[in-house]
């Protein structure tokens, strides 16, 4: 039999935990607080965003939401954030992605200070993460860390076979992957026998945006399957990467979609703001 691996359960006890962290500094007279940015008006990015501010309500973070026409240039942007930036009450700057296409992304997410990058996107952040030193790790993969070790998966020395090679997900989490001694392998569009690599794994990560794509013959009897991917099927329900009935059987544990990765990206981003107060 396998282990569903609840990420809405792992997700609810971390920021649990995160709520009596915030408790404890504000008696110190420290009240974290988090810059939401959000430019236009896309649905998705509307719904990501107040859940993302709900979150900081619960444990009690400050957000302050900045919620700019999708007329705002990119000077008007990258004015306010560097407003933020020397702004000493605010501890972690959020942009929402994507950003309207008459605004340079890396522009935009290269002025956030290094030491506010609570998404873990500057190239500072991600420069510090491959060379093993402090800085703020993308939510996703950091959250599957945590879902792995919170369900007591071992990761050192196994064979981890990631799917996708994303800037968001697949890279850094071949980069997490690696400091935790796994041993790793990245595949993307262009890899030759696919299934045959993703067999090989005692941890798959599947994070390649295809609906369904990895069924029982991309598994290893007995591996630990994570499913990255979120897609709305026609008659509006929600599936991942992996084709999980088909897969599941042949698991060890596997993260269900919804519930698996997903709760544990805004988790993890509340991590990093409350870590944002002692970031130095
Ligand atoms: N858009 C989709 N996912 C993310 C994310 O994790 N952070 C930001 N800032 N924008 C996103």
């Amino acid at each position: 039999m396998y282990q569903i691996i609840d990420g809405k359960a792992i997700s609810t006890s971390l920021k649990e935990e995160l709520k009596e962290k915030v408790t404890a500094l504000k008696e110190q007279g420290i009240e974290p607080c988090l810059a939401v940015i959000l430019v236009g008006e896309d649905p998705a990015s509307t719904v990501y965003v107040n859940n993302k501010k709900k979150a900081c309500e619960f444990i009690g973070i400050k957000s302050l939401s900045y919620e700019l026409p999708e007329t705002t240039t990119q000077d008007e942007l990258l004015a306010l954030i560097e407003k933020l930036n020397a702004d000493d009450s605010v501890n972690g700057i959020l942009v929402q992605l994507p950003l309207p296409k008459h605004i340079d992304e890396d522009a935009v997410i290269g002025a956030i200070s290094p030491l506010k990058d609570v998404d873990g996107f500057h190239p500072q952040s991600v420069g510090s993460l491959c060379i093993g030193r402090k800085g703020f790790v993308s939510c996703t993969p950091a959250g599957i860390i945590e879902l792995l070790k919170r369900s007591n998966v071992e990761i050192e020395g196994k064979e981890c076979v990631i799917i996708g090679r994303s800037n968001i997900v697949g890279k850094p989490m071949a980069l997490l992957m690696l400091r935790e001694n796994a041993t790793v392998t990245v595949c993307h569009s262009r890899t030759k026998n696919l299934k045959e690599v993703a067999k090989r794994a005692d941890i798959l990560i599947v994070a390649i945006g295809k609906p369904k794509m990895i069924t029982a013959e991309y598994v290893k009897e007995g591996a630990v399957v994570i499913d990255v991917g979120i897609h709305r099927l026609e008659g509006k329900k929600l599936c991942g990467d992996v084709d999980f009935d088909d897969v599941a059987p042949h698991t060890s544990a596997i993260t269900p979609v919804p519930g698996g990765v997903g709760p544990m990206t805004i988790a993890m981003l509340m991590k990093n703001c409350v870590d944002s107060v002692i970031f130095e």
